[in-house]
């Protein structure tokens, strides 16, 4: 089999794959997206908790800054040593708190918010603090802890160093929104304000103390050691927390290319507009520095609910996705084994679709050849069994016709032959009687003429006789002239037979009788003597013939049997009725030499004969004819050279005498 088009298969298998990698890409899409949206919204929740961790350890710190400064506060030798104006010894204690306690500053101002004792820089005292938000609400409220922001003016005054931590230049950062500055002096702070208060005099003053978060890492390096415990991808880190000062990073552990943390960098556009512009938290992910976090941001605010900073806690994108895309690979690899699976298995069942299908297109090519017994053996249930029963069938029906088709033909050739045959013999007899018309005129006329001198000729060689000498040569000459001339008559008056036919005495006649009466002439002649005489006669119904003109007839061809048998022979006479008991027959079969092919046509012409001179007058079945003829019968020859000759009369059936 050659298709110019794709195999049945090819389609089978072409249109399931079609399915199959459709499908396949869709659940993909689905499971990639799918499975990032869990995996990252799983990561995003943990970072929002985080964050609230990251949240604990910031307020903790100034908590801790806060019972520092209210407890130093609250002590009474500090409350004394103030009203006694012990300002050394106060200066030498407080220092002492600050160191122990690691906090960057601890001033003492008095009721109206002066600075009295400055512990970090003690020559610069006296200056007014009053205006600052955390001593002013000391001084009208109680304690207080925010985190605030220090101008450099103010961080100048404790320290050049301690500006000097929180002068920061802008490291260039992608993605961070344009600013008109270049540098950050100002500081982020942790700061609580606690009063001092006596019994009697009231309110002694405002001690105040803080630590500067800018380049201080103690907050974000804890967030990231309890939070996130160290964890890293491929040797980095992925949990990192920062506080800024508005968009810069001032402490974190973001690092940037060289390793070193991040500091100086600022905070991407995007997130700076929600956050800091809106005072949104922000739960996303979004570009740190140079690399996408899963991030969580929230503002950081002063005292006066102002946003000074932000708190922020993110981990790395980067192991989550490649989670996801191991997992993707793995699903892929899954499915592209299934996918294989399933290919060889259609491969496998399509054979056993497709197996059947050639079977028949191979048994029609069969029986389009023209082998009509070739039969479909297929015993499966479904429906290429019943195509393949239908098939068998079709060719069941197909086999009848051909057989009927064949028969019929055989038939038709039979019949045409026939019919050849019987108009073959029909013109034959036509031409036959024709003949034997024109030639009975002639005969007629001629033995006419010959008959009347022949009697003369006879009567007067009689006389002559009479007269003669008995022992004389000229007795017997005469006796010859009486001889032939008596020949001479005979054949005229055959002759005569033949061109003048005698009408047909018709009578209901037994044809056996006839045919017994004819042979009882024979059997006593020489000619007999050593031929065998069967007879086989039926019975048969008397018909209407002229039983004297038919005993001429059989006395005919009894006579050319004898003639022909010439010795040793045998010679066979049946009589039969025919089925539709409306012919007779008449059959004479002798063992005789035959009759060459080439006189069968001619055996019924008047003088054909093959018989010597003097022998044969060739007139017998010439006259037979003429009277089968009469009777509305027939007479068929059929001989063979050497074997012998069979010659049958048949005649109609006719029992009245004249329906004719
Ligand atoms: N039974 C026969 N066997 C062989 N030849 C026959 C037979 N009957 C007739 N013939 C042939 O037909 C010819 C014609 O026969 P017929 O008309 O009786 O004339 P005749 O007998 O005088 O020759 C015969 O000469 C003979 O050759
Ligand atoms: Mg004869």
């Amino acid at each position: 089999m050659h298709f110019s088009q794709p195999s049945l298969r090819t389609k089978l298998i072409l249109s399931f794959l079609i399915v199959i990698v459709i499908g396949g890409l869709i659940s993909l899409y689905l499971g990639q997206r799918l499975v990032k949206n869990t995996l990252i919204s799983q990561a995003q929740k943990k970072v929002n908790y985080d964050l609230a961790s990251a949240w604990i350890v910031f307020n903790e710190r100034l908590n801790d800054i806060k019972d520092l400064v209210s407890l130093t506060a609250a002590r009474e030798s500090l409350q004394e040593s103030v009203v006694k104006g012990e300002r050394d010894l106060i200066l030498r204690r407080l220092d002492r708190v600050r160191v122990m306690y690691g906090l960057d500053i601890l001033t003492l101002t008095d009721q109206n918010g002066r600075v009295y004792v400055r512990t970090r820089n003690s020559k610069i005292t006296g200056d007014d603090q009053s205006q600052d938000a955390l001593v002013r609400q000391a001084l009208q409220q109680g304690v207080i802890a925010y985190p605030e922001i220090i101008p450099q003016s103010e961080l100048l005054k404790e320290g050049e160093d301690l500006a000097k931590q929180a002068d920061m230049e802008f490291i260039p950062t992608p993605k961070a929104a344009p600013r008109p500055e270049n540098r950050e002096t100002s500081g982020l702070m942790l700061k609580a304000a606690a009063p001092l208060t006596d019994e009697k005099q009231g309110i002694l003053g405002v001690l105040y103390g803080g630590i500067l978060l800018n380049r201080n890492y103690e907050i974000v390096d804890r967030v990231k050691e309890t939070v996130f415990k160290g964890e890293k991808y491929k040797g980095r880190e992925t949990g990192t927390a920062t506080i800024f000062q508005g968009d810069l990073r001032i402490s974190t552990n973001v690092t940037n290319e060289r390793g070193d943390r991040a500091i100086g960098t600022r905070l991407s556009a995007e997130v700076k507009t929600a956050v800091l512009d809106e005072g949104k938290a922000w739960n996303d992910r979004a570009f740190v520095v140079r690399d996408w976090y899963i991030t969580a941001y929230e503002p950081i605010r002063n005292a006066g609910g102002q946003i000074i900073g932000i708190l922020y806690v993110g981990t790395l994108e980067k192991p989550y996705i490649d989670t996801a895309n191991r997992v993707m690979l793995t699903f892929t690899l899954l499915a592209s084994l299934c996918v294989l699976f399933l290919l060889i298995i259609l491969y496998f069942s399509t054979t056993r679709i497709i197996k059947p299908l050639q079977v028949m297109v191979a048994a029609t090519h069969q029986i389009a050849d023209g082998d009509l017994n070739h039969k479909v053996e297929i015993q499966s249930q479904d429906e290429i069994g019943e195509l393949a029963s239908a098939f068998n069938q079709m060719t069941e029906k197909l086999k009848a016709a051909n057989r009927e088709l064949v028969d019929w033909g055989t038939t038709l050739e039979e019949k045409v032959k026939e019919r050849t045959k019987e108009l073959v013999e029909m013109q034959a007899r036509l031409v036959q009687s024709e003949k034997l018309a024109s030639l009975g005129k002639l005969a007629a006329g001629i033995a006419h003429e010959i008959n009347n001198p022949l009697g003369g000729v006879l009567i007067y060689t009689h006389l002559l006789l009479e007269d003669a000498d008995r022992d004389s040569a000229q007795y017997e000459n005469l006796k010859k002239i009486v001889k032939e001339t008596t020949r001479c008559k005979d054949i005229v008056k055959g002759l005569l037979e033949f061109s003048r036919p005698k009408e047909p005495e018709m009578m209901l006649t037994d044809i056996n009788d006839a045919v017994l009466r004819a042979l009882a002439i024979f059997e006593p002649q020489v000619l007999f003597h050593n031929i065998e005489v069967r007879k086989e006669l039926s019975e048969l119904p008397r018909i209407v013939a002229d039983s004297s003109q038919l005993q001429q007839v059989f006395t005919n061809i009894i006579a050319n049997a004898a003639e022909a048998i010439a010795g040793n022979g045998i010679l066979t006479i049946r009589t039969s009725l025919d089925k539709q008991n409306d012919r007779i027959k008449v059959e004479f079969t002798d063992t005789g030499h035959g009759i060459k092919p080439e006189d069968m046509m001619r055996l019924f012409e008047p003088f054909f004969t093959t018989k010597q001179v003097g022998k044969g007058t060739g007139l017998g079945l010439a006259i037979s004819y003429g009277i089968v003829q009469k009777h509305q019968g027939s007479i068929e020859v059929r001989s063979e050279i050497g074997k012998g000759t069979t010659f049958t009369v048949i005649l109609p059936v006719r029992r009245d005498v004249s329906g004719d």
